[in-house]
């Protein structure tokens, strides 16, 4: 399939100024950048502190307007509001508001897109249950911690369907459990098609999970390129056995010292990354049932994601795609837990089978709530650009 004639991003000479009250040119954050960015894409936007990686983002949502150069978006300006719509957006810091529940944020949220009442509710389910929230639905945003936010934030990010993903450093004060599931999320997301642009520091976050990154420095493209030609080492060789034994290592040694000088190649076990260590010590004290006051919803997404057919049929109906043919597995495959319980339900309910319990209705704001509500929704809306 030929992704690249109708490209979902395309810059060309893109720059921005950021300008004093007397506009005096004061920052060049974004200088004369030409990139492409494909459906189906993740492309990571990398560079330190300052170098224009959410000057460009905010560009691409149309927060900003460039000082020069052209920019489209899914083939229109990334002002129009029909390219707003299909666009799920995490900002860097979380604009949620504080008095809202989980439940009410998305559901303001969807409301903003026109989705249906049904449909919010359908959605918001599965979106708590995919960040591991589902515990915490009703209590208020304000109260959570820097990670929960985030949870809830990229949960709002995909309450409208969208085609393409902005995730700006999406794992950001997320613990690693967290940081697995944004990347299983992300993965799921590519696989349906969707195309993802993720800022981010932690650079094995990125490696993990993107195709391709640009590098950027004072707002200029230092470096681009898929991971593999960036980072392969052509000029060196890893071969991976089953630990040797003292005989053929002594052999395998002897024939290398044929060929090259002793400091010229060694011979060591791999180490595995903390990140895996960590998180089978994690997996460990879970089945032991350690008792943790911390987010405990991290297990719950990893059930849910790790299985592939069933995360996928979840993710299809959540992102309106047909809901597979065959049904989700035979029952017998999954295992007796309680979390894997809880996503059979979930997929009975996606595949149409009887529903085994109704979602609450959504509780009405109170007074002080909906005043506030009111005040934030100008505010969001013109963000999301509805007033437009
Ligand atoms: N609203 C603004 N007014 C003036 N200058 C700005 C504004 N926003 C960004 N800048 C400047 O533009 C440059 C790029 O900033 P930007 O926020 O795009 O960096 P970044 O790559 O996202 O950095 P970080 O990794 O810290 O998030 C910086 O020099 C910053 O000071
Ligand atoms: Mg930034």
């Amino acid at each position: 399939m030929d992704n690249t004639a109708n490209p979902v991003v395309r810059a060309v000479g893109l720059t921005k100024v950021f300008r004093d009250f007397w506009g005096r040119p004061k920052a060049r954050a974004v200088n004369d950048i030409d990139f492409e960015i494909h459906e189906g894409e993740v492309v990571g936007l990398l560079g330190p502190n300052g170098s224009g990686k959410s000057t460009t983002v905010k560009m691409l949502l149309g927060l900003l307007y460039p000082t020069g150069g052209q920019l489209s978006v899914l083939g229109r300006s990334p002002r129009a509001v029909e390219t707003k719509r299909e666009i799920g957006y995490l900002p860097e810091e979380s604009y949620l508001y504080k008095y809202l529940t989980a439940e009410e944020t998305l559901d303001f949220f969807g409301a903003l897109f026109n989705l249906s009442a049904a449909e919010r509710r359908n959605r918001i389910d599965q979106l708590l249950d995919m960040v591991g929230m589902e515990h915490a639905r009703r209590r208020r945003v304000g109260e959570f911690s820097k990670g929960m936010q985030r949870r809830i934030g990229l949960a709002q990010a995909m309450i409208n369907d969208p085609d393409l993903l902005i995730l700006d450093e999406p794992t950001s004060g997320l613990d690693p459990l967290g940081c697995r599931e944004v990347k299983d999320l992300i993965m799921a997301l590519k696989r349906r098609g969707k195309t993802v642009i993720v800022t981010s520091h932690l650079l094995s976050d990125v490696e993990d999970v993107c195709d391709r990154v640009i590098i950027l420095y004072g707002g200029r493209i230092r470096a681009t390129g898929t991971l593999n030609e960036l980072l392969t080492v052509k000029q060196e060789t890893r071969i991976v056995t089953p630990e040797l034994s003292p005989e053929t290592t002594k052999k395998l040694l002897e024939l290398l010292r044929g060929d090259f000088r002793e400091d010229e190649f060694s011979v060591d076990h791999p180490r595995r990354s903390l990140e895996s260590y960590f998180l089978d010590v994690i997996e460990q004290a879970k089945r032991e049932s350690v008792e943790t006051a911390g987010v405990v919803g991290g297990g719950k997404i990893a059930a849910y994601l790790s299985e592939d057919e069933k995360s996928d049929a979840a993710l299809a109906s959540l992102l309106k795609e047909e809901t597979p043919e065959t049904p989700a597995p035979a029952p017998e495959a999954v295992k007796a837990e309680e979390t894997a319980a809880r996503v059979e339900e979930k997929i009975d309910a996606l595949t149409g089978d009887e529903p085994k319990q109704q979602s609450a209705p959504m509780p009405e704001p109170d007074e002080e709530s909906r005043q506030n509500l009111e005040a934030a929704d100008e505010k969001l809306a013109d963000l999301l650009g509805k007033n437009r």
